[in-house]
């Protein structure tokens, strides 16, 4: 249902939610989805989710959106808030309304006291999928994702929606996922097939650690669905988290066709 021209041709559309591409978010949705965490004493489903990465271009923004859109399919309410006030990008990928030109309010005016919960929760394209957008841009983004505000809002979001993906900016640069990892339930922690580098995924996952993340699993991006198996984190000695790994791309020729049509 994405209008106009598609800016990321790896997002899903409504022409395409029958193709094998959509087929592996649903593969992830049913394996996060039901997969119980035990973290903050609770023990159930994780439903406030941070999709991070090590580095730039790794496709979180990506797996967030196609994610959300696939959860939206089976859940009352999904809600993406773009947690990445270095370089926000939802309001782009997902057009939304008068936001369509910049992220508009969102995150940060909610932090700062600047605007209600309420007035910045936005339609999607996609039916039960919210956005939450970055904001206007703060300059001290570290400082408000640690705030007991943050916390506060994000208790709040849970409740109103029966998921919560966040989106962040690459772990290797800033302090910021980590500092979201300690108050979601878990982490989706992705990697982009071949472009992962041991030492700095070794790094990331200690300091995921030590924010107490909850790895919920690894998806790697970019990589043939039939050939996930041989893309093993741990093979080239650097294990990330409890290994539960998903593949989710490259779509195919066929499938790109039809993801690159307007
Ligand atoms: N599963 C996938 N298979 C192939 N390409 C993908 C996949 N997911 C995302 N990409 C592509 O990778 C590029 C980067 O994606 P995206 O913007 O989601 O990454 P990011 O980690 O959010 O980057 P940034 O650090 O800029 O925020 C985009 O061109 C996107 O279309
Ligand atoms: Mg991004």
């Amino acid at each position: 249902m994405n209008q106009g021209k598609n800016i990321n041709r790896n997002l899903l559309t409504d022409a395409t939610l029958g193709t094998p591409f959509a087929e592996a978010y649903r593969a992830l949705r049913a394996n996060i989805t039901f997969r119980r965490i035990d973290r903050f004493t609770i023990d159930r489903p994780a439903r406030t989710i941070l999709v991070a990465s090590a580095a730039s271009g790794e496709g979180r923004t990506t797996t967030a959106i196609n994610l959300g859109i696939i959860m939206a399919q089976s859940s009352p309410s999904v809600l993406i808030v773009d947690t990445d006030f270095r370089k926000p990008s939802m309001h782009k990928h997902l057009r939304t309304g008068a936001n369509g030109h910049g992220p508009g309010i969102g995150l940060s005016d909610v932090l700062v006291g600047a605007a209600d919960v309420d007035q910045v929760v936005l339609n999607t394209p996609f039916p039960r999928l919210w956005l939450i957008t970055a904001g206007a841009a703060p300059p001290n983004p570290s400082e408000l994702l640690a705030s007991e505000r943050m916390h506060l809002i994000l208790s709040e979001l849970q409740e109103r929606a029966d998921f919560v993906l966040l989106d962040s900016p690459p772990c290797l640069s800033y302090a910021d996922a980590f500092l979201l990892a300690r108050i979601a339930d878990a982490v989706l922690y992705v990697v982009r097939a071949g472009h992962q580098e041991k030492s700095s995924q070794h790094r990331v996952q200690k300091q995921l650690q030590q924010a107490k993340a909850w790895i919920l699993g690894v998806v790697f991006t970019d990589v043939e669905v039939d050939n996930a198996p041989r893309v093993d984190l741990s093979a080239n000695g650097h294990a990330i988290g409890p290994q539960h790994r998903f593949a989710v791309g490259t779509p195919s020729e066929a499938e790109r066709q039809t993801l690159a049509r307007p």
